[in-house]
């Protein structure tokens, strides 16, 4: 086999984020580093010991899972209770978690793993609010340069926003974060909400995880079904956008996704549109083009590479 791609996944479960470890978990083809919690869906106490379920559910109870931080750099803490449910996992029953939380700081680990790495190996894969990603860069601006890339799920352009008009939730929570890592010059992948909007979790494909009759398949469906209500109220469709696994799907299969390098810009200063990802997708601007925006996914590849993936666990 090819080398394997090293990666953090920096997270804040929530049943979405729980489906990309998941998915990770399954692929071979990744090396998972360590997992870092952050605080986002639900406050960290809880994110982390998700974290260390998912990882227990994976069958992975040797991962590293760390805590990071517990509030944004800057705003209030925000949280999104309404859709994740008050633990931030609802749906499946699973067991509290055995493993231990590693003792390191998460933003510790992300620093001291980039810079014992060998140089542009490692990807960043943020599934939450960027806080830790931020952190990390202030704690050690050196690792700009070593990390390989870092392939995310925020923001969003024509589809708009979805805790404002105008702003995407994990850059909402920790907008002076999402700022300091898009002007860090890190080759970025974006996956914002013009493509998750796109992989909807309909009731035919969550059958397709509960007909794997496995214990992964069946909280996979749990947790869809629970997460899935919120969204489908809002949007009236079946099924709700499945975000965050469309970050590990594209380190698996890129060319499920299309887009294109643009300039994104984060808003700091209006309270009207804070934490808008403004994406010049046209050109308009001379600003240097700091990221690979996707805007379109093959979501029937998508899922077929789901299901496939998660039977393996
Ligand atoms: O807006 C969707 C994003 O916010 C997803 O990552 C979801 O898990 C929440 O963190
Ligand atoms: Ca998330």
């Amino acid at each position: 086999m090819a080398d394997r791609q090293k990666i953090i996944i920096d997270t804040d479960p929530g049943q979405d984020d729980a489906v990309a470890m998941l998915l990770a978990f399954g692929s071979p083809e990744l090396e998972i580093l360590g997992i870092t919690a952050v605080a986002g869906n639900v406050p960290l106490k809880l994110t982390e010991k998700n974290a260390r379920k998912i990882c227990e559910l994976a069958g992975k109870p040797e991962t590293k899972v760390f805590a990071g931080a517990i509030r944004p750099l800057v705003r209030d803490p925000v949280s999104a209770e309404e859709v994740h449910g008050k633990t931030g996992l609802d749906g499946p029953d699973l067991p509290e978690p055995t493993m231990k939380l590693q003792e390191q700081y998460a933003v510790d680990f992300i620093v001291e793993t980039i810079m014992s790495e060998k140089f542009g190996t490692v990807t960043l894969c943020p599934l939450g609010p960027l806080t830790n990603i931020a952190l990390a860069l202030i704690r050690e601006p050196k690792i700009a340069k070593r990390i390989r890339q870092i392939v995310l799920m925020g923001g969003g352009f024509f589809e708009g926003g979805n805790v404002t008009p105008a702003a995407e939730f994990n850059i909402f929570v920790d907008p002076q974060a999402a700022d300091l890592v898009f002007r860090s010059g890190i080759p970025i992948v974006m996956m914002p909400l013009d493509v998750t909007h796109k992989a909807l979790t309909k009731a035919s494909r969550v059958e397709k995880f509960r007909k794997l009759g496995t214990r992964v398949g069946n909280a996979t469906a749990d947790m869809l079904e629970f997460f899935e209500l919120f969204d489908e109220r809002k949007y009236g469709s079946d099924g709700g956008p499945l975000h965050d696994p469309c970050v590990i799907a594209y380190l698996l299969k890129p060319e499920l996704f299309s887009g294109r390098e643009c300039n994104v810009a984060i808003e700091t200063g209006s309270e009207l549109t804070m934490g808008m990802t403004v994406i010049d997708w046209w050109g308009v601007t001379k600003r240097p083009k700091n990221a690979l925006v996707m805007h379109d996914i093959d979501h029937d590849g998508f899922f077929d590479l789901l299901v496939e993936r998660l039977g393996r666990l």
